[in-house]
């Protein structure tokens, strides 16, 4: 049986039919996910619950996955799996301005997964385990839409410019106090530069920039964070958003290529909110 996808509107986002536990995993479906998430940018599948171990191999159909760099965040029997929780080791929630709490916090400001790396990231899975009544929700931005939309002026500006991404400088720049990151990680981060313009291998061209960049490289520095300001707020204007509200099993799946995501405040320090992410890495650079 074919997998369905059904649109959310402002044809952005779809909700995934025929995907339960006992559907095998194998090319056919890869393909057709593939598929689906190229063309709708995120997916939803709703009420399936998802072992870590499925969870796992769902992603690594869909490719090599990444670790990612937090290493005190990864799940204790899958080190692909990426515990995005405000619920510390010994169980309470965190506080307000602890290190888990600022990272989490982190992930408010508009950004694209991975796109620090020379080759990013395709698509992150996020796996809802326990989540807050209200708030915590997670917003998406369609930038296929973004470089359509964006005012004539702006998008002559910024075709043909280059930004630097940088995970050290985001992560310097999180709303709070980190942990240092050694030496040796940070040297594992170095910046990269990618087209603000991207060209997808089907042809369509979107924006590609996000919270992991530090600035327009060749260009002023303040005159080139005014410009990302500007072409960040004409891309994420509410007529390009999808707003996830999360239900328990709910499993979202996003193009990291082409979307923009962030996560709204909830009350971190007194709501549970436990999350299981896993990055399937990239299989082109950005071009
Ligand atoms: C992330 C992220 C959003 C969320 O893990 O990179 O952006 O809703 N998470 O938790
Ligand atoms: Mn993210």
């Amino acid at each position: 049986m074919s997998l369905e996808f059904e649109q959310f509107d402002k044809q952005f986002g779809a909700r995934i039919q025929g995907l339960d536990e006992n559907r095998v995993i194998d090319a056919q479906l890869v393909q057709e996910l593939a598929r689906g998430l190229s063309e709708h940018g995120v997916l939803l599948m709703r009420g399936e619950e998802i072992s870590p171990k499925r969870l796992v191999e769902l992603g690594n159909a869909f490719g090599e996955l990444e670790i990612l760099p937090e290493p005190d965040k990864r799940h204790p029997d899958h080190p692909e799996i990426f515990d995005l929780t405000n619920v510390r080791k010994d169980g309470n929630v965190v506080d307000f301005e602890e290190p888990q709490a600022v990272f989490l916090r982190g992930t408010e400001r508009w950004h694209t997964d991975s796109s620090f790396r020379e080759i990013p990231c395709l698509c992150t899975m996020l796996y809802a385990v326990e989540v807050p009544d209200s708030g915590g929700e997670t917003q998406f931005a369609n930038m296929y839409a973004a470089l359509e939309q964006l005012p004539l002026d702006l998008r002559s500006v910024v075709q043909g410019k280059r930004l630097i991404h940088s995970y050290v400088f985001s992560r310097a720049n999180n709303p709070g106090r980190m942990d240092p990151m050694s030496p040796e990680d940070e040297a594992q981060y170095p910046p990269v530069s990618h087209p603000w313009v991207r060209t997808h291998s089907d042809g369509r061209q979107s924006l590609y920039m996000g919270g992991h960049v530090s600035h327009v490289e060749g260009m002023d520095l303040d005159e080139g964070r005014e410009l990302i300001e500007q072409v960040l707020a004409a891309a994420t204007k509410p007529e390009l958003i999808y707003e996830h509200q999360w239900m328990d099993y709910d499993l979202v799946i996003w193009d990291n290529r082409s979307t923009l995501h962030r996560l709204r405040p909830y009350d971190i320090a007194s709501r549970r909110r436990v999350m299981r992410r896993i990055t399937v890495a990239g299989n082109e650079p950005v071009s």
